[in-house]
């Protein structure tokens, strides 16, 4: 009984470790060029609050875990912003581009965590609407 007992607590204990470890390991290497290149704007959370962010700024860094506007990019819009800068998309220029410092794949891996980040997915109409709001188109 005792066994059986010591048994179960090391395989939940194990099984316990095992998952928080992938979880963690998952975006170690992406999150770290993001503190690197990016926190300093968007924040070491992504919430926008890095330390380059303050009102005089025209155009903030946006807040890279806010879903509900998060979705109105899709992956290749995130992918050219953040190879090219942000007037590639037509934002601001405040948003630097990376293509000659970040790797294609790097890159990729970041737009998979900034989808973490905001646990969104792309929405179509969303942009859509952006778009009309903005009045970059009709
Ligand atoms: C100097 C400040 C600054 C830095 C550094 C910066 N950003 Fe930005 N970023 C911005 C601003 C400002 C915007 C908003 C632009 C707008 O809405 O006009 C933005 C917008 C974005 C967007 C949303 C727009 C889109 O088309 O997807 C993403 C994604 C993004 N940044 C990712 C990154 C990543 C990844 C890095 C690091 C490799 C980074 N940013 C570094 C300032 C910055």
């Amino acid at each position: 009984m005792k066994l059986k007992v010591i048994f179960s607590f090391s395989l939940l204990f194990f099984l316990f470790s095992v998952n928080s470890g992938y979880t963690e390991d998952k975006y170690k290497e992406t999150r770290e060029i993001f503190n690197w290149h990016c926190s300093q704007c968007h924040g070491s959370l992504g919430n926008g609050k890095g330390v380059n962010n303050n009102s005089r700024l025209p155009v903030s860094p946006r807040n890279l875990t806010d879903g509900k506007d998060m979705s109105q990019f899709s992956d290749s819009d995130m992918i050219r912003t953040i190879t090219k800068g942000g007037p590639s998309n037509d934002l601001s220029p405040i948003m630097p581009s990376w293509g000659n410092t970040i790797s294609k794949k790097e890159i990729k891996n970041l737009v998979l965590f900034i989808r973490h980040l905001c646990n969104c997915k792309f929405d179509p109409k969303l942009k859509h609407k952006r778009l009309q709001q903005a009045g970059k188109i009709k």
